[in-house]
């Protein structure tokens, strides 16, 4: 399948820009937002190539299939429905012949009666209404919240929030200190309220509370589809906020996972934000393939690592609020389409999905650029950017961001010439052969792909749409690819080596049957304790 496609790669990029208007026809717009692929050696002849896939792959019958509720996460047997939580205003959502829909938003009404309970003083801690909030969860239950809660902080008028994720104990430790038990809540959110790591923080935090609450209980909140196991914990049902299988951890932010962020931002931001992933949703089933917004970023995706072979991509938010969006992006995408094989089992052809990795600019500027403009392997850049800032004393400085934004992917694809570079070193007086040399350090080869995604502003509407823009991206992706987007068995045997590993490393099991460099480092651990 990209064997073919190989041979309409090479186009150098900005010779791309002939004067036919190339921008505006690399570019879709949408609810103001402008994607802008120009910056990409995508030719109109390769861009066409691409759409074909999506049709020979089957994408728009599988999106239905999502869509109409059909049992697409076929390795687990469930279906992929998390676009029903943000389902505000559409048509009846069928799974197995009932419509999820009435639930969906009974849930959605009981999340709300809490969050205003809390936020208005009525639902109060032991010393008074609730100050902070601490959730404790992994993966899909910390990322999204955590980022969220972070980038719509100029929204915050509810109270403070905290994200404990890690097993470490300094996570927690760090995070409690300072913090008044009387006066805090602690969500534990779990899907499967068994993750090691979220119910060995959990019992710590209750343990921190029960030293000055008389019931931890009451200021505990759980957020998890197994009501047994919340039971167990202790934690009464009207604060328990369940979900369904057919959502999955990493697509779980638009639900109960999200009460953090509705916590922070009030129940009516949060609808704008659900709003944001619905509108998504229904440009994905309805705009046209080549201005389809999701699908372009998927094509341009395996555009870059399938066909032109690049190992990975990098996600450049212009947004310090954003910082947590890479490694939010990190579980959506490689969680998703980290995979080897197909849905049949037989190996993925060309690879599967890329490495994602990021940090926000301009930060990164002066910390890895320098190997996207002169280092030997080319790194695929996603800008993203707001057009206006929440300072509204401070625009010189959001001013100098854009700047900063809009300059990376013009130095990439223009890069500076070597009679440039000689220029420059004349110009400082360098002669002969010391002006040769001091030049070539100074060449940036160019060429190098770069998208922008460009917004008004980050509202909760607009994170709602850009979250929602790449988990369509990643299952058109995954499509395409042939793999199941929805299952994550890859993080399993880690967890059940860990299991076997705790009782060596305590010395109840002999470490005999282990390899040895574990053996090795086991006795190193011991040989500390
Ligand atoms: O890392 C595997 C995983 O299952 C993720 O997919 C999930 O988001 C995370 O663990 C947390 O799972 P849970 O919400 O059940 O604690």
């Amino acid at each position: 399948m990209w064997a073919d496609l190989k041979a309409l790669c090479g186009a150098d990029i900005k010779n791309l820009f002939d004067g036919t208007g190339r921008a505006r026809d690399f570019s879709i717009t949408f609810d103001g937002m402008l994607f802008d692929y120009s910056k990409t050696s995508l030719t109109v002849e390769a861009r066409q190539a691409m759409l074909d896939l999506v049709n020979e792959r089957g994408v728009e019958a599988q999106r239905d299939a999502m869509f109409a509720g059909e049992k697409i996460n076929d390795t687990e047997r469930r279906a992929v429905l998390h676009i029903a939580l943000r389902a505000l205003s559409s048509a009846p959502i069928m799974f197995e012949g009932e419509d999820v829909l009435a639930g969906v938003r009974a849930g959605l009404t009981k999340m709300e009666s809490f969050a205003e309970e809390l936020r208005s003083g009525q639902y109060q801690g032991a010393g008074g209404p609730i100050t902070d909030v601490v959730n404790i969860g992994i993966g899909g239950s910390h990322l999204g919240p955590e980022m969220a809660v972070k980038a719509l902080l100029p929204y915050r008028d509810g109270p403070r929030c905290h994200f404990v994720s890690n097993a470490d104990a300094a996570d927690i430790h760090d995070k409690l200190e300072g913090l008044d038990p009387t006066r805090t809540l602690v969500i534990v959110a779990s899907k499967s309220f068994t993750t090691v790591e979220t119910m060995t923080n959990a019992e710590t935090a209750r343990a921190w509370m029960a030293r000055a609450v008389e019931d931890p209980a009451s200021q505990f909140v759980a957020l998890a589809s197994a009501e047994d196991k919340t039971k167990a914990f202790g934690i009464a049902s009207e604060r328990v906020f369940g979900f369904e299988d057919w959502v999955g951890g990493r697509y779980s932010i638009w639900g109960p996972i999200g009460l953090s962020l509705m916590l922070s931002i009030g129940p009516k931001r949060f609808r704008e934000f659900l709003a944001g992933g619905e509108a998504m949703d229904q440009h994905f089933v309805h705009a046209p393939l080549g201005q389809n917004m999701p699908v372009m970023l998927a094509l341009l995706g395996l555009w870059h690592h399938q066909v032109c072979g690049y190992p990975t991509r990098a996600v450049l938010p212009y947004d310090q609020r954003l910082a947590r969006l890479p490694a939010y992006f990190q579980q959506l995408e490689m969680e998703s389409n980290g995979k080897g094989v197909t849905m049949d089992g037989t190996p993925v052809e060309g690879g599967s999905g890329p490495v994602v990795w990021g940090e926000p600019g301009t930060n990164g500027q002066h910390a890895f650029y320098q190997l996207i403009h002169q280092g030997t392997q080319v790194v695929p850049c996603e800008f993203m950017v707001a057009a206006e800032g929440h300072e509204p004393d401070m625009t010189h400085q959001h001013e100098l961001l854009v700047a900063n934004c809009l300059a990376q992917s013009e130095a990439l694809m223009l890069g500076r010439t070597p009679a440039t570079a000689r220029r420059l070193m004349a110009a400082k007086g360098f002669e002969g052969e010391e002006l040769e040399r001091q030049a070539r350090h100074r060449v940036f080869k160019g060429d190098r792909p770069s998208t922008t995604l460009i917004y008004d502003k980050l509202t909760p509407r607009r994170l709602g749409q850009i979250i929602a823009l790449y988990e369509h991206r990643v299952f058109v992706e995954g499509v395409i690819l042939g793999i199941n987007s929805f299952d994550q068995w890859g993080v399993e045997l880690g967890k059940v080596l860990a299991l076997e590993l705790e009782p060596v490393l305590q010395g109840k099991v002999n470490a005999s049957n282990k390899d040895g460099s574990t053996r090795q480092l086991v006795e190193f651990v011991r040989s500390h304790w």
